[in-house]
C-alpha cells in the first residue's frame, strides 16, 4: 500500500531536515490547515486548540490491515524515547474512514499505541477538509476476498506541525523509532 507519492514524500522529508528548517521553507505552507473534528473523548477540537504545542499528525483507519499499526507503533515508541520532550507534542490520529470509525472505536484503538494519542473523526465533509489540507492520498478499494467490504488506501506519512500550527517536516513510513525520535528532538528540543 505504499503509493508512489511516498517516494516523493521521502525526498520532501530529506529536504526539510532541521538544519534547513529555520530558513524560509517553501514547504511550510503546503501541508496543514484548519480543521474541526470530534475527538474520541467526546470533545470537539480544532487545530488552533493545539497552538503552543507541536502536533504529530497521522491519517489512517482502525481497520487498516498493516500500515497504520506499524506506523502508530513507531510513533508511540518514538515518543517514549523522547522522554520529557514528548510533553511538547500532541499526537493525533485522524481517520480516513469516518463512515466506520466512531469515537468509541477510535478510543479503543489509539490507547494501545500511546496514552496521549488522540483519535479524531467527523463527518465526511469535515474529514475531507483535513485530508485536503494535508494533501493526503485516500482511495476506497474493494478487497478481492471480501467484495462486500471496503478498504481505504491511504498515504502513510507522519506530519510534524510546529507550535505556530505550520508544517515542519514529514516522517515517511519505514522510519525507525530511533530515527523518528532523533528527528523530533531536533525540532522540539529547541523550543
Ligand atoms: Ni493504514
Amino acid at each position: 500500500m505504499i503509493a508512489r507519492r511516498e517516494v516523493l514524500a521521502l525526498a520532501l522529508a530529506c529536504a526539510a531536515l532541521p538544519s534547513r528548517a529555520q530558513q524560509a521553507d517553501p514547504l511550510a505552507e503546503r501541508f496543514g490547515g484548519p480543521f474541526t473534528l470530534a475527538a474520541h473523548d467526546g470533545r470537539r477540537v480544532s487545530d488552533t486548540d493545539f497552538r503552543g504545542q507541536f502536533m504529530l499528525v497521522y491519517f489512517g483507519y482502525t481497520r487498516c490491515p498493516d500500515v497504520c499499526p506499524d506506523d502508530l507503533l513507531t510513533l508511540g515508541a518514538a515518543l517514549k524515547k523522547l522522554g520529557k520532550d514528548a510533553d511538547k507534542i500532541q499526537p493525533l490520529f485522524i481517520t480516513v474512514d469516518p463512515e466506520r470509525d466512531t469515537a468509541k472505536l477510535l478510543g479503543d484503538y489509539v490507547e494501545s499505541f500511546h496514552p496521549r494519542l488522540l483519535g479524531l473523526t467527523g463527518s465526511e465533509a469535515e474529514i475531507a477538509t483535513a485530508v485536503r489540507a494535508y494533501k493526503v492520498h485516500r482511495v476506497k478499494y474493494t478487497p478481492a476476498n471480501d467484495p462486500k467490504s471496503y478498504g481505504v488506501d491511504h498515504s502513510s506519512l507522519t506530519y510534524l506541525m510546529g507550535p505556530d500550527g505550520k508544517f515542519r517536516t514529514l516522517i515517511p513510513h519505514g522510519t525507525s523509532a530511533e530515527r523518528m525520535a532523533d528527528l523530533l528532538r531536533g525540532y522540539v528540543g529547541r523550543n
